[in-house]
C-alpha cells in the first residue's frame, strides 16, 4: 500500500529529500511515455524521472542491450580492466561532442561529472577561481554546490572554490530582465568584464554554465551569449564548461547540444541524466590537454560500468537512428505554440519558455508580478489529477517544467497539452 510505504519512507529516509504531490505516488510500471502507479492509475509522463527516461519506458532495444550484458555474467569489472562498451561509447561521445581531440571520463552522476570538470579546469589553470551563473544548479558535492546559484539547493556554505557570480538570462526578473536579446548580451558581457575586474584576480580557471537552467526553471540566455562571453574569457585564457546534464542529446530540438545555439565550442562538457535512460551514467568530455590535467591516479569504481555503458550505447544509437532531435523540435513546437496560444496571455503567466522538449511556464501574481508558487502547486496537482506528470522548478518554485521522453508522439503531445491547458485555466480561475 502506498500509504504504508509513505509512512515507512518518512520513518527511514531524510526529510530534505522531497517527494512530489500532496499524496506521493509510487510508480510500479511503465511503457513508452506512460507510467502506472500502485493504485493502478495511469499517467502520461512529461517529466521522465527528471529528464532521465529520455527514450521512454521499457524500450526493447535498450532492455535487450542490458540483458545481453547481464547474460555474460559480468555486471561489473571496474575500470582496471578494458571495458568494450565503455570504449565504444567514449568514441561516439567524443565524436559527437564537437570538441577536437576529445577525451571522455565516465562517472555515475551529473554531480561527479561537474566535480571532475572543475578538478581538471582548476588543475589545468592552477587557479581555484570559478565564474558561475546565478540561478544555476550543478549538483550536490561541495564544489558542485559551490557553483550552484540557488539557495534552496545549497545545503552548505563550505566551498573549495572561490566563486564570482554572473547574471542569468532571466527575462522576467533581475537586472537583465525585459531587455531585448541584443541588449541582454551586451549587458551580460559588461557584467562579465566588471566581475572579472572587481571580484577576481584575473587568473580564473573556468566559467561553468547550463545552456538552459534546469532546476532554475528553464531560464536561458539569448542565443549567442556564450560566444560573446567566450571572447572575453579567451582574452584571459579562462576555460568554458557547458553543463549539458539536462540539455544534451538533442533535447532542445534545434541542436544536439545546448551550447551549439551560441556558436561556440566549450573546453569541457558534462553530461548525465538521459544518456543511460534510467541507468546511472554520466561523465565529462573535454580537450585532451585539459582533461589530462590530473597529476595522480583518479578513477570511479562504477563510472562507465559494463551495464550502464551497454545502456548508453543503445540509447545513443536509438536516438540517432530515430532522429529524436528532429522529433523534439517538431513535437516540442506543438506544445510550445499550443501553450503560448492558450495560456500565454493570462495575467498569471509571466512566460512560456524553453526549447524543444524542455519547456517551462512561469506563474506570477497578476498586478505585482511576484512569483506565485501556490498557483504553481495547484496547477501541478491539477495536472496529476488529469493524468499528467510534470515537474516544478525555478528559484521561487513558481515554474512548471515539462521534459518528456524525446520519443513523445504528436498525439501524446496534444493529449498532454489539453491536460496542461485545462489545469492552468482551472487553477487560474480559482486564484482570480
Ligand atoms: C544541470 C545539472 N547539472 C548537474 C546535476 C546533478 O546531477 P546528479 O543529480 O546526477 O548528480 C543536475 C541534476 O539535476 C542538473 O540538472
Amino acid at each position: 500500500m502506498t500509504d504504508d510505504l509513505l509512512a515507512r519512507h518518512r520513518a527511514v529516509l531524510p526529510s530534505w529529500m522531497p517527494l512530489y504531490y500532496d499524496e506521493p505516488i509510487e510508480l510500479v510500471s511503465g511503457s513508452g511515455r506512460r507510467v502506472t502507479d500502485a493504485q493502478g492509475r495511469s499517467y502520461l509522463d512529461f517529466f521522465g524521472g527528471v529528464l532521465t527516461n529520455m527514450i521512454g519506458y521499457d524500450i526493447p532495444e535498450i532492455r535487450e542491450a542490458v540483458e545481453r550484458q547481464l547474460a555474460t555474467g559480468i555486471v561489473h569489472s571496474s575500470t582496471l580492466y578494458l571495458i568494450r562498451q565503455q570504449v565504444e561509447l567514449a568514441e561516439k561521445i567524443a565524436q559527437r561532442s564537437g570538441i577536437p581531440d576529445a577525451r571522455v571520463f565516465f562517472t555515475n552522476s551529473g554531480t561527479e561529472a561537474n566535480e571532475a570538470a572543475l578538478l581538471v579546469a582548476t588543475n589545468h589553470r592552477r587557479s581555484h577561481q570559478i565564474l558561475a551563473v546565478r540561478n544555476s544548479y550543478h549538483g550536490r558535492s561541495y564544489a558542485a554546490m559551490g557553483v550552484t546559484g540557488n539557495r534552496n539547493w545549497s545545503a552548505s556554505g563550505l566551498n573549495p572554490l572561490q566563486v564570482a557570480w554572473l547574471h542569468s538570462g532571466d527575462r522576467v526578473r533581475g537586472l537583465l530582465a525585459r531587455l531585448s536579446a541584443d541588449e541582454q548580451v551586451d549587458a551580460a558581457v559588461e557584467d562579465l568584464r566588471e566581475v572579472l575586474a572587481t571580484q577576481t584576480s584575473g587568473d580564473v580557471a573556468a566559467l561553468i554554465a547550463e545552456p538552459i537552467q534546469g532546476v532554475g526553471g528553464f531560464v536561458h540566455p539569448p542565443d549567442g551569449l556564450f560566444a560573446a562571453w567566450k571572447k572575453v574569457l579567451d582574452e584571459h585564457g579562462i576555460l568554458f564548461i557547458a553543463d549539458e546534464v539536462q540539455t544534451g542529446w538533442g533535447r532542445t530540438g534545434e541542436h544536439f547540444w545546448g551550447y551549439q545555439a551560441h556558436g561556440v565550442t566549450p573546453d569541457l562538457l558534462t553530461f548525465a541524466k538521459g544518456i543511460g535512460n534510467g541507468f546511472a551514467l554520466a561523465g565529462v568530455v573535454g580537450r585532451a590537454d585539459v582533461l589530462e590535467a590530473v597529476p595522480a591516479i583518479s578513477f570511479s569504481t562504477f563510472g562507465g560500468n559494463p551495464i550502464s555503458t551497454a545502456a548508453g550505447n543503445a540509447v545513443l544509437d536509438y536516438l540517432t537512428e530515430h532522429d529524436l532531435q528532429a522529433n523534439a523540435a517538431r513535437v516540442g513546437a506543438i506544445l510550445a505554440d499550443g501553450l503560448r496560444a492558450a495560456v500565454g496571455g493570462l495575467d498569471c503567466v509571466a512566460e512560456v519558455r524553453g526549447k524543444g522538449l524542455m519547456l517551462g511556464v512561469e506563474f506570477v501574481r497578476p498586478g505585482s508580478g511576484e512569483p506565485d508558487p501556490a498557483l504553481t502547486t495547484r496547477v501541478f496537482e491539477a495536472c496529476r489529477a488529469g493524468g499528467l506528470l510534470a515537474g516544478k522548478g525555478g528559484l521561487y518554485g513558481n515554474v512548471l517544467r515539462m521534459g518528456p521522453p524525446l520519443t513523445l508522439t504528436e498525439e501524446e503531445a496534444r493529449e498532454g497539452l489539453a491536460i496542461l491547458i485545462d489545469a492552468i485555466r482551472s487553477s487560474a480561475e480559482v486564484a482570480a
